[in-house]
């Protein structure tokens, strides 16, 4: 069986195209980039999908060697994510179903990151750290449901090194621009630190930061460097907290900040000392893509689930909670 998958949530407009052998035919991403120290115009990333998404599809069918006819099932993401951008995507999606006489089924976006890192690492049962530009949460599967048992009480820590970027002046998205910083800085600057049990906050590290920045008084490399340093260790003592509370032995990271090196980097050490198994996930499966929607499309379908085109529609604040994961029962 082979599915469709098509994201469209926030900053990407994706397709991503596998089979149930789990074989990736075809994984094309394209970004929206906002203007200069601006953030996402959802308007504008809208227009901008809808302009593309032809030729993002035709490029992903050649890329994939098949024609639209050959696909088996049409996946979309319909939440969390900005009301404009999903509808763009969904809207695709119910034109190709209908047309193509093929059924289709709404995804969870979380969800779908969840998946696709079990996929690739073949874990069963992952304690999972969730980190994108919106979220910051640590999951794990329990009496039958995906549970947040810790998050972030504002803002994501993808958000967080979005701005702190953009208040040095450059382009989104942040995350690469501070880890390339990062790299080059050698003196630690004192950051607050704040954990709250397996929770945590990173609103007052932002402010922080922004008078860093802003005093002059520091090396861009070395706030990069102090910021990466500070929030990924809090990153470590969540996650840690959670897997002697939840006793499991696997690790995953998953969503647009997984791609850091140094955090993987860390993730790899904490991971030895406890004794559980732990395996990066490539980049291109890491942040927003349309293989993770195709492949978490094909567990809820395989698994029964059924959506009626003329029914879905987004949901802008869906959570993981939201979903119950039968494909994951006996
Ligand atoms: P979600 O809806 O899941 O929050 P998203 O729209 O934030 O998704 P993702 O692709 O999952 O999209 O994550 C994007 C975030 O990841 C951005 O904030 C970006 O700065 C961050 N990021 C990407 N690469 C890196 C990196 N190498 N280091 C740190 N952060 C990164
Ligand atoms: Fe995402």
């Amino acid at each position: 069986m082979i599915c469709l998958g098509i994201e469209s949530s926030a900053y990407a407009l994706a397709v991503g195209i596998i089979n149930d052998k789990r074989e990736i035919l075809a994984n094309i991403i394209y970004n929206f980039k906002p203007p200069k120290g601006m953030g996402l115009i959802p308007r504008d990333a809208a227009e901008e999908y809808s302009k593309k998404v032809y030729d993002i599809l035709t490029e992903a069918f050649d890329n994939a060697n098949l024609k639209p006819e050959n696909i088996d099932l049409i996946a979309v993401t319909i939440g969390p994510g900005i009301g404009h951008c999903l509808r763009v995507g969904i809207s695709v999606a119910k034109y190709l179903a209908l047309r193509l006489k093929k059924p289709i089924v709404g995804v969870n976006h979380c969800i779908a990151h969840l998946e696709v890192a079990k996929m690739y690492t073949g874990f069963k049962d992952p304690l999972m750290l969730y980190v994108s530009g919106g979220n910051t949460q640590i999951i794990t599967y329990k009496d039958g449901k995906y549970r947040v048992i810790g998050e972030t009480l504002d803002i994501g820590i993808g958000n967080l090194f979005d701005v702190v970027a953009r208040e040095m002046g450059y382009d989104m998205p942040g995350g690469p621009k501070i880890e390339k910083l990062a790299k080059e800085g050698k003196n630690y600057i004192e950051i607050p630190y704040t954990v709250k049990g397996i929770d945590l906050t990173f609103g007052g590290i932002l402010t922080y930061v922004k008078n860093l920045i802003k005093s002059g008084k520091y090396k861009n490399e070395d706030i990069a460097y102090s910021l990466q340093e500070t929030v990924f260790a809090m990153l470590m003592e969540v996650s840690e907290r959670a897997l002697a509370y939840t006793n499991k032995k696997e690790f995953v990271i998953t969503g647009g900040v997984a791609c850091n090196k140094r955090l993987q980097e860390m993730a790899k050490e904490m991971c030895k000392e406890w004794g559980v198994k732990f395996k990066p996930i490539p980049s291109e499966l890491a942040r927003d893509n349309g293989v993770m929607i195709a492949w978490t499309g094909l567990l809820m379908y395989k698994s029964g689930i059924r959506h009626k085109p003329e029914k879905l529609r987004e949901l802008q604040r869906y959570r993981v909670e939201d979903v119950d994961p039968i494909w994951l029962k006996p």
